[in-house]
């Protein structure tokens, strides 16, 4: 056992318990952070005459020893440290004796955990920020590639209306441009700074609590010395940011497992990105994409465990606390690994344009052209999609698609279908007629990818 505390005991803590209160397996990730922490806490305390200059360099000379130490494997993090700020000051203080003991003036855990946490995470929220660009960039080259590949457009997962793999693919960009901009209102209220708020009531000592939110780079220190110590609010935004990156994965996954099926056959995955099996060997697995989406449940979880922790507790600091780090730490590994596999597989996946056009041309996704071809020859527009409706009954009996109709054919349903129908409702002209703002028509397309490239070139990424 190795603390910072026990004058006021009289036995020791039951090895079981102190077991159980330990944080230093997992808070060993705050290493970097709790020296970079101490670093600017001891040149304040330094600047403020509260301890010496003397004591204020030997500090510093020890903590950058001792991050080195670590660096360069000289040094273990010992599992028999309460926790990862026990074992720098113990360390520390074993380094330079006294002075080492002086780190810890005008500090409590609490604030120090509380700033550790938000450096750390204020990292993985630049780290995600990254990751997403890079994904991004990959789905607008596929968009500015296949601005032609025609595809059919899903509602309820039955052929709808054509479009274009650009324009599906658009959709994607939106959404993780979406993420982007989550990440980064978050990064800008989530960066202040709790150091200098002690245990939860401030110092008595004249610490200089902007000083070290400069040096830190925060935008300031945070307003109220109780909420420095038991906001957690951060963390689940980005809980919950994290789990909005993983619902558009699993649902680009799922349409990835879907298209790359026997029966849909539009893209193919890269055998570096699948898997075979033991006993058929015919399979291909899209195992990736499978996983991403089955991992979207462990980031949700993740969400929810800290929002429980988070509910019923009273100011200020609580040990349930501490709970805010191993789902959190999982929940960020995951999305990290989901994010740059995923990208991976997308960047190598093939398309299959041939098929998708054949599968658009057979769902009588010009239903609805035909019905507008109609409107425009005088009919209202309720009548016309009664007329296609039984147009596309009698197709299904024929096992035909509309345009291979003969024109006398389609005059028994309406005389006023003339020979230029069959321009009308041609896969190139549905697509290119759609020509809204937004929409897959080759105009639209065109300025929607040119703002996602303006987009990409002024959002090089958080600071
Ligand atoms: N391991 C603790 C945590 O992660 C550090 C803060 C401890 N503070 C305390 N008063 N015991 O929350």
């Amino acid at each position: 056992m190795a603390q910072l505390w026990g004058g006021r005991f009289t036995k020791d803590t039951s090895e079981a318990v102190y077991d159980f209160n330990a944080s230093i397996k997992f808070d060993k990730r705050l290493f970097e952070q709790d020296i970079e922490g101490s670093l600017a806490h001891a040149a304040m305390l330094c600047r403020q005459g509260i301890i010496t200059a003397e004591e204020g360099k030997l500090i510093e000379e020890g903590l950058k020893g001792i991050r080195d130490d670590v660096e360069n494997k000289r040094l273990e993090i010992g599992m028999q440290y309460e926790d990862i700020h026990s074992f720098v000051e113990t360390e520390l203080t074993r380094r330079i004796l006294d002075a080492g003991k002086k780190l810890h003036t005008g500090r409590s855990r609490n604030d120090q955990v509380a700033l550790d946490m938000r450096l750390y995470t204020r990292e993985r929220v630049r780290e995600t920020d990254r990751l997403l660009k890079e994904l991004l960039k990959v789905i607008l080259d596929i968009m500015r590639e296949n601005t032609d590949t025609f595809m059919p457009g899903f509602t309820h997962l039955q052929k709808a209306q054509p479009t274009t793999l650009a324009h599906h693919f658009g959709a994607y960009f939106e959404m993780f441009k979406r993420d982007r901009q989550r990440l980064s209102d978050i990064y800008a209220r989530m960066n202040f700074c709790p150091l200098g708020a002690g245990a939860l009531a401030g110092t008595t000592y004249p610490l200089d609590r902007e000083y070290t939110a400069k040096l830190l780079g925060f935008t300031a220190p945070a307003a109220n010395s109780m909420d420095c110590v038991s906001d957690r609010d951060y963390l689940i935004e980005f809980l919950s940011a994290l789990s909005i990156v993983m619902m558009h994965l699993s649902r680009f996954c799922e349409e990835i497992i879907l298209w790359n099926s026997n029966e849909y056959r539009f893209v193919e995955i890269d055998d570096a990105y699948s898997t075979g099996s033991s006993i058929m060997p015919q399979k291909k697995n899209p195992d990736v994409a499978e996983l991403v989406r089955g991992k979207t449940g462990r980031v949700y979880g993740a969400l929810m465990s800290l929002l429980t922790t988070m509910k019923g507790l009273p100011l200020a600091y609580n040990k349930d606390m501490q709970e805010d780090k191993e789902v959190s730490f999982d929940a960020m590994d995951t999305v990290r690994d989901c994010l740059s596999l995923f990208t991976g597989m997308l960047r190598t996946m093939k398309f299959c344009p041939q098929r998708m056009e054949q599968s658009a041309l057979c769902g009588f996704t010009n239903a609805t052209d035909a019905a507008d071809y109609l409107v425009g020859k005088g009919v209202p527009f309720r009548d016309a999609h009664g007329i296609v409706g039984r147009l596309v009954l009698y197709c299904i009996e024929k096992d035909m698609a509309i345009d291979e109709l003969s024109l006398e054919e389609l005059k028994t349903f309406d005389d006023r279908f003339d020979v230029d129908v069959y321009q009308a409702i041609s896969l190139k002209n549905c697509v290119e007629k759609r020509v809204t703002a937004g929409g897959p028509g080759s105009e639209a397309m065109k300025a929607e990818i040119e703002q996602c490239i303006v987009y990409l070139e002024q959002n090089k990424g958080i600071e």
